[in-house]
């Protein structure tokens, strides 16, 4: 159900030969886990939330694995990211999901070290004199890389990163250029927990072999997703239904269709600035793998991120974004939208939870990839040659 890949304009996309898929013991071993924390997540750009929802003080907090870090908006309104840990003893400093400091400064809860929202530095202790060799000046938070793309705020726990959407996207995000995405509202969140490993949730987002069984709403309102396709030219006689103007071959919505909502409607609110071909899309993708996904949809947009809890465990979040507009008028019913995307993530966590529990078979090294599944093919290759830039051992 992704578009994370321009596909081939010309070609069949599929896979030709059959491909082994990534050890399974790389779904559930502990070591192993903390080698990808480490080599992927420690050095991804990490969805934290709306710029839009952090007022001057506000703060957040996000463990990445074993790493805690804040992001704050300081009283001059710059978005800031530190390592949440106090440079005397070590406490955390912020103890909450979110808050708002009481002050300019992040005071620590255990002895009360301060330090200044603004850029990190150590302003006060509580002894009663600084000792010698005290280095007050060397004792600042430890920043984290932050960036603020298109009105979303991310962080990145390599010091050296920089955000880059053309490649920090599996593709440059320009198809949600319409999106009006930095003045949209955010009218809903939604979290869950689902008993898998981070790739099997990406490996199920990025195929759509298990639409039909998994999904029945969703491949009534996508007719192409019910040929276990995301792309028209996923089968190899595509060149034959080219010219057929019928969504089961040329992908989009149902006839008469509006939007991903319960009742296919857009309630008379579509986002005023898309295109003709954003419309007859019908959803449109940009993932930055391993973290968050943006989808756009003729009337809305949900931002889908996801935070490994364990190697078998993660919490998915999800928000939706509406125009201005639309989410004031009291006529609209955002439940619409908001009630079919959770009936699919749903059906999803379920089928990856499955998954999950199948991969600890004692017999069971590994499995093979289909012709359709050549997305996870892009994604496994990614994962390798991932751990294999740092040297992760215990892998093929
Ligand atoms: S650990 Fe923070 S002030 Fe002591
Ligand atoms: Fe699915």
């Amino acid at each position: 159900m992704t578009d994370d890949h321009a596909p081939d304009p010309v070609s069949y996309n599929a896979l030709k030969t059959a491909e082994p898929t990534l050890p399974f013991a790389w779904y559930h071993d502990p070591a192993h886990h903390a080698r990808e924390m480490a080599a992927i997540w420690q050095r991804a750009w990490i969805y934290v939330c709306r710029a839009g929802a952090l007022e001057p003080l506000d703060y957040r907090t996000v463990k990445i694995g074993s790493q805690n870090v804040v992001i704050l908006r300081d009283a001059g309104g710059t978005m800031r990211a530190y390592h949440n840990a106090c440079r005397h003893r070590g406490s955390i400093l912020c103890t909450k999901a979110n808050g708002r400091l009481g002050s300019r400064l992040l005071v620590c809860p255990y002895h009360q070290w301060s330090y200044a929202a603004d850029n990190g530095r150590l302003v006060a202790t509580t002894s009663f004199t600084e000792p010698d060799g005290f280095d007050r000046a060397a004792l600042g938070l430890f920043p984290v890389a932050l960036a603020v793309w298109r009105g979303c705020v991310l962080v990145n726990l390599d010091p050296d990163a920089a955000f880059d959407p053309a490649t920090d996207f599996q593709r440059p995000p320009d198809n949600l250029v319409h999106f009006p995405l930095e003045d949209m509202v955010t009218g809903h969140h939604w979290h869950s927990e689902i008993a898998c490993n981070w790739k099997t949730f990406w490996e199920n987002f990025n195929e759509c072999l298990h639409c039909p069984n998994v999904h029945p709403e969703l491949v009534q309102l996508v007719p192409m997703f019910s040929r276990r396709i995301i792309h028209p030219h996923d089968v190899p006689d595509w060149p034959d239904h080219a010219a057929r103007d019928d969504p089961k071959y040329r992908g989009g919505m149902k006839t008469g269709a509006q939007t991903w909502a319960t009742d296919h409607s857009a309630q008379g609110r579509v986002i005023s600035t898309l295109t003709p071909d954003d419309l007859a899309r019908g959803h449109t993708y940009a993932s930055a793998w391993p973290t968050f996904f943006i989808a756009g949809y003729p009337d809305h947009v949900r931002i889908v991120h996801l935070m490994p809890l364990g190697p078998e465990r993660l919490r998915l979040s999800a928000e939706w974004l509406f125009p201005a507009e639309t989410f004031a008028d009291p006529s609209y019913d955002p439940q619409k939208v908001i009630d079919f995307a959770v009936l699919v993530m749903e059906q999803d966590a379920r089928a990856c939870e499955l998954n999950q529990q199948g991969m600890h078979a004692a017999p069971l090294m590994q499995g093979v990839l289909m012709p359709e599944e050549y997305v996870l093919k892009r994604f496994q290759d990614w994962v390798r040659v991932r751990l294999d830039a740092v040297g992760a051992p215990g892998h093929d």
